[in-house]
């Protein structure tokens, strides 16, 4: 689990595109959480999760999947997780977002934040495990399709 780099842009890709489909962000959306810190400190990064060496072939060690996170004065929000499909209900999803929420405690915030599309019920499923409850609806939110977002929150 590290932090993402510009290096893991193709990697990022194919993974989006297998979850999102055409609502994957275009590069514009991607360059600052990409970027370097120093260049931008962004409060909008990602993490990336390695997945085992030697499990696939190629010289670079293929990623499992990616979350974006936005720490703002005491909100960790979630923009996006995703896993490659090859990699799902292996604990990647979950240990993406255990590291998201350590990293908001340690910033000091008291809560994380997601939206996730009203059709995507395996999502749900996920979260709502993982202690996040919906406290909210924002009508028409999502584009390619257009779609209601449930707003999740779970204390940290
Ligand atoms: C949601 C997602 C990130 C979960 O990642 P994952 O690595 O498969 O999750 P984990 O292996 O850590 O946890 C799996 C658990 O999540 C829930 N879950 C995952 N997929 C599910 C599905 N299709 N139906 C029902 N529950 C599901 C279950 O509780 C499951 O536990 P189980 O395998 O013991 O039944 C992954 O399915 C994904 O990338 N989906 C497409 C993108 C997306 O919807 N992102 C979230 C919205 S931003």
């Amino acid at each position: 689990m590290r932090r993402a780099d510009k290096s893991d842009w193709p990697e990022i890709v194919k993974i989006s595109l297998e979850a999102f489909g055409a609502s994957s962000w275009p590069w514009e959306r991607w360059r600052p959480v990409l970027a370097p810190v120093a260049e931008a400190p962004s409060p909008t990064w990602a993490l990336v999760a390695e997945a085992p060496r030697g499990t696939e072939t190629g010289a670079a060690p293929p990623l499992a999947g990616f979350l974006v996170l936005q720490i703002v004065p005491g909100e960790l929000e979630i923009q996006a997780l995703a896993v490659a499909n090859a990699w799902r209900r292996r604990g990647w999803g979950t240990r993406l977002l255990e590291a998201a929420c350590q990293r908001g405690r340690a910033a000091g915030c008291e809560s994380a934040l997601l939206e996730v599309r009203r059709s995507n019920l395996a999502a749900q499923e996920f979260y709502r495990h993982r202690g996040f409850e919906i406290y909210a609806l924002r009508p028409g939110y999502y584009h390619s399709p257009v779609e209601d977002a449930l707003l999740m929150r779970k204390p940290l």
